[in-house]
């Protein structure tokens, strides 16, 4: 609207687009803000009837709101409608016309003849050049003609619930993404994704479930590659706080002074180069959960500080004097004996007993080998492209290698193999010789004490055994896995028997 316009325009309407103005803008619910534009321009022109159309993703114009109308009268290609909205979304500019009966524009119309409609006003909704959609509204009535007043209102009007309306149907759309993200993380660490059913597992994953719902601080201990990582996650995301951010920051080998202005942040100027404030990720992480990963390396003077996170629920950003209050909940992990660590006098004490309320000890994989043929039909299961490419199984000379390895990496090491085995394999099942060199060389059943010398008989009793176990005695699946049927596995079981 130019300012000749505006000047023009009726004083009651532009304070009226003020309100508005304020009104909608609050309106983040793109039904309820359509029903209130519509409202608004019925009422401030002081319409009959009136609609608001929008278009869908698809670009096709639907009706959204509508005031003493029903969805007949708004679709119907011969109304008078049909024609002026065709008009609008061509030109992108508002249509008036104060007598439709006398309008050379549309004569013949259907509607206008039925209806003896005398005033139509129409503007169209843009943003950014494009048309959103329109308001219409109309009068019967020869009380009120609609004004050029009208159309200036209704069109700068129409300006602003477009922007508006563009706002509400951002927000809802990351809205809706954002619900799907997190149900679909959620989804990612459920206690069922936590693949195990050993003994020491077990034990782990009972522990799990006494912290979720307590705010104690947990401290996850295991080689790398056991699921320490994995393991806060399920905390978090099974937890009260699963609403919240997860931040973690690996603490390991870090320059000290990076390490802690990663923590804590910074005030501007602090140090040469801190050009403006950062927030610390315990800022961040506000009301979430904060992962300290290898928290046995962090520096002394960085071990003060946490220590006064976690006792009094406060840090400082460096450089900065007054403190900032923090409510994080904490849960660190370490591959090392983090006793040792004190006792050498590498850690803190205090700290170690702040962050060790519960210690969660993971086993390394070759102590719980019961669980590689679940943690294989597992990963299996959920790559992508050992779905796409049908490999759904290790065969039996594969699973003997996998079995027999010594897995230094453990859990990750595993994942990798597996990966790497799909990749090679031609689809079906893995071969040993699709594995990785060191998995599938002989070092590795040594490594299980296959001592050479031994009766072909021994060895394949002791094999058939040890994968009856490590399919928790589900002779199906032991079947399977073997490759042989049922029937046999059956026989041979009934034959070592009789021979005992
Ligand atoms: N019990 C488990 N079930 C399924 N996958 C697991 C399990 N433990 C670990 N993993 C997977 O193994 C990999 C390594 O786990 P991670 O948590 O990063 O280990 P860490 O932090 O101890 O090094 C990850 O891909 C993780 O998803
Ligand atoms: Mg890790």
């Amino acid at each position: 609207m130019t300012t000749e316009e505006l000047r023009q325009a009726d004083k009651e309407q532009v304070l009226a687009l003020f309100d508005v103005s304020q009104v909608i803008n609050s309106i983040h619910d793109p039904e309820e803000l359509f029903s209130r534009v519509m409202d608004i321009a019925v009422s401030a022109t002081r319409a009959e009837r009136g609609f608001l159309m929008i278009r869908d993703r698809q670009g096709a114009l639907r009706a959204m709101a509508a005031r003493n109308l029903d969805q007949r009268d708004i679709e119907n290609p011969e109304e008078v409608s049909g024609t002026v909205i065709q008009q609008v979304l061509d030109s992108g500019e508002p249509v008036l016309t104060s007598d439709a009966r006398t309008d050379p524009r549309f004569t013949g119309s259907e509607s206008v003849r039925l209806y003896n409609i005398r005033s139509i006003l129409c503007a169209p909704l843009v943003k950014g050049g494009q048309a959103l959609g329109l308001i219409f509204v109309d009068s019967r009535t020869a009380a009120n003609v609609f004004s050029d007043k009208d159309k200036i209102f209704l069109a700068a009007f129409a300006n602003i619930a477009a922007i508006a309306i563009e706002n509400a149907r951002l927000q809802s759309t990351l809205r809706e993404e954002n619900l799907t993200l997190k149900q679909e993380v959620r989804q990612q660490y459920r206690f069922e994704n936590l693949v195990g059913q050993s003994p020491p597992f077990r034990k782990a994953l009972a522990m799990v479930e006494k912290v979720l719902d307590s705010e104690v601080p947990v401290l996850v201990q295991g080689e790398s590659g056991t699921g320490k990582e994995l393991v806060a996650k399920a905390i978090h995301y099974n937890g009260p706080r699963r609403d919240k951010k997860f931040v973690a920051q690996y603490c390991g080998a870090l320059p000290e002074t990076l390490l802690e202005s990663e923590l804590f942040g910074y005030k501007k100027g602090a140090f040469t180069g801190a050009m403006s404030s950062k927030p610390g990720l315990f800022e961040t992480a506000e009301g979430g959960t904060f992962f300290l990963d290898e928290i046995g390396d962090i520096a002394p003077s960085i071990q003060a500080k946490l220590l006064r996170v976690l006792q009094d629920g406060e840090m400082r950003r460096i450089g900065e004097t007054s403190p900032i209050r923090v409510n994080v909940r904490v849960i660190s992990a370490t591959n090392r004996d983090l006793l040792t660590e004190v006792r050498a006098g590498r850690f803190r004490e205090d700290l170690f007993y702040r962050l060790n309320v519960v210690t969660i000890n993971l086993p390394p994989l070759r102590e719980r080998r019961q669980d590689i043929p679940l943690l294989v039909e597992h990963f299996l299961e959920s790559f992508p492209p050992a779905r796409s490419r049908g490999v759904r199984q290790v065969d039996r000379e594969a699973l003997e290698k996998l079995m027999a390895y010594g897995w230094p990496g453990n859990i990750r090491e595993l994942e990798n193999a597996l990966s790497y085995g799909v990749v090679m394999s031609k689809g079906g099942a893995i071969g040993a010789k699709d594995l990785p060199q060191e998995v599938s060389s002989r070092e590795g059943e040594l490594q299980r004490g296959f001592a050479t010398g031994r009766s072909m008989r021994d060895v394949e009793r002791e094999y058939l055994l040890a994968t009856l176990k490590a399919c928790g005695n589900d002779r199906k699946r032991t079947a399977q896995q073997l490759g042989i049927s049922l029937r046999t596995l059956q026989y041979k079981l009934k034959e070592y028997k009789a021979r005992s």
